[in-house]
């Protein structure tokens, strides 16, 4: 799957080593104007300079991919505006081999159709690796996404915490689509 047409014109694109620092910028971006409200001030602060989210972590992961590992940018003509990776699941899911590793638009780009094509374009790229059945995760309070996914047929598999910041736990909600 490359340079796959998405809903308003946007496209697909496999992104590889040279992409690391647009990547990154933009994750980081989506995180501080859809996550602002949930996540503390000065985690979003710092991070530029979190080894989960910095340009460097990414330029790794992109340079030397899991077999079945994918990620892509959303392009609306020259300009990166969302993401969406895939691979090997991470997730504490048995039974859920695949992954729906993350996707992200940035808010002008939201709601427009273009996440929904991302998940299944995902699980059928997902589906040809061999890789399903398949599995997602979102922040607990990510409450739209959840929906997003149950209507679109994933099925709550459980909650697990992801980090911890400030003495606060951040848990995530794992859902699957069985078939
Ligand atoms: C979640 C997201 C990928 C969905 O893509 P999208 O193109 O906006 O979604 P679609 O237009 O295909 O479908 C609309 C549905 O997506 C969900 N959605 C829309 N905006 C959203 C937002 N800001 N955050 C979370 N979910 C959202 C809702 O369920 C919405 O349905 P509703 O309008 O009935 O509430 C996108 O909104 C986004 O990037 N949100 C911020 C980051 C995020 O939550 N990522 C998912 C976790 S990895």
């Amino acid at each position: 799957m490359s340079d796959t047409a998405l809903p308003g014109g946007s496209r697909l694109r496999l992104a590889g080593v040279d992409d690391a620092a647009s990547l990154a910028a933009l994750k980081i971006a989506c995180w501080r104007e859809s996550y602002a409200d949930h996540l503390a001030a000065d985690l979003l602060a710092e991070l530029e300079t979190s080894p989960y989210h910095d340009a460097t972590t990414w330029r790794a992961r992109l340079a030397v991919p899991g077999p079945h590992d994918r990620t892509y940018l959303v392009e609306d003509g020259d300009r990166a505006i969302g993401m969406m990776s895939l691979g090997t699941s991470t997730l504490q899911a048995p039974g859920y081999p695949g992954e729906v590793r993350a996707i992200y638009l940035l808010r002008d780009f939201q709601g427009r159709g273009i996440g929904t094509v991302c998940v299944q374009l995902a699980r059928a790229t997902l589906r040809r690796f061999g890789l399903t059945p398949v599995a997602v995760s979102t922040f607990a309070f990510n409450v739209r996404a959840i929906a997003l996914y149950e209507r679109l047929g994933a099925r709550r598999l459980g909650r697990a915490t992801v980090f911890e910041h400030g003495g606060v736990a951040y848990d995530e909600i794992i859902l699957g689509w069985p078939d």
